[in-house]
């Protein structure tokens, strides 16, 4: 699938995949958007704490960057885990414009490094962020209660349909822990139905700019 390096509305760079006319992030604004979904509405439920982190198509590893500069913040230590089945190429990563849109050129290294750390290991990318990298179809993950948030940022039902179903979720229903939370941009009600048939409690936010609604999913 062929992709390409385009600009969104608050000025940082996103992949779009022209044959789907899909992008990675919003089109209203990238950094805008994961700052609003993931990091608002997600970690930021969470402080001074440990935290092991999903995320669902590590891609440019803008949730990853962005989830780095907020847990010093919050006194949090992570445990950050990108599945991601087809890795953005160096060249991608060079034209992307986070480090300098987030003004974190102090970060610059740690950006590299998460992209250049190896794939299915550990890598101890600070004091207190360790990211795990894994190769894997989404359809492949497995074990049981290891995480407490879920970063759910696959493409749309609209070119992915399979990726949204009762099948999923329940995959990820059994990879939180007990009042492991789950968060996405997605909003539609057959998402939501989906979600709840499996056991989660599914709350309805305000989405980032340019979309009204959000999700949010919580394990009892
Ligand atoms: C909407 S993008 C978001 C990426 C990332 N969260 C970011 O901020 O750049 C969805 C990601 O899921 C990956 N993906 C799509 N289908 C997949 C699958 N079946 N298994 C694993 N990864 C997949 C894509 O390659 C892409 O990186």
């Amino acid at each position: 699938m062929k992709r390409k390096i385009i600009t969104t509305g608050d000025g940082s760079k996103t992949i779009q995949i022209s044959d789907w006319n899909e992008q990675y992030h919003s089109k209203h604004g990238a950094i805008q958007e994961a700052y609003h979904v993931f990091i608002e509405m997600g970690l930021s439920l969470f402080a001074d704490r440990e935290l092991s982190i999903l995320e669902i198509g590590f891609g440019t590893g803008l949730n990853a960057f962005i989830t780095f500069l907020e847990a010093e913040k919050r006194s949090l230590v992570i445990n950050y885990n990108g599945v991601e089945k087809f890795p953005v190429s160096v060249e991608e990563v060079q034209q992307l414009n986070y480090v300098s849109e987030l003004k974190a050129e102090n970060y610059e290294d740690l950006f590299s490094r998460m992209h250049d750390s190896p794939w299915e290991r550990d890598n101890l990318i600070s004091e207190n962020f360790r990211l795990t990298k894994r190769q894997l179809d989404f359809n492949e993950i497995d074990g049981a209660e290891r995480y407490d948030l879920i970063y759910f940022d696959a493409f749309g039902a609209r070119v992915q349909p399979e990726l949204w179903t009762e099948d999923i979720f329940s995959r990820m229903y059994g990879v939180l822990k007990l009042e492991g939370v789950l968060v996405t941009y997605a909003a539609k009600g057959s998402v939501r139905r989906a979600m709840q048939a499996v056991g989660f409690e599914v709350e309805r936010l305000p989405g980032p700019p340019g979309k009204r609604e959000m999700l949010r999913a919580v394990k009892h």
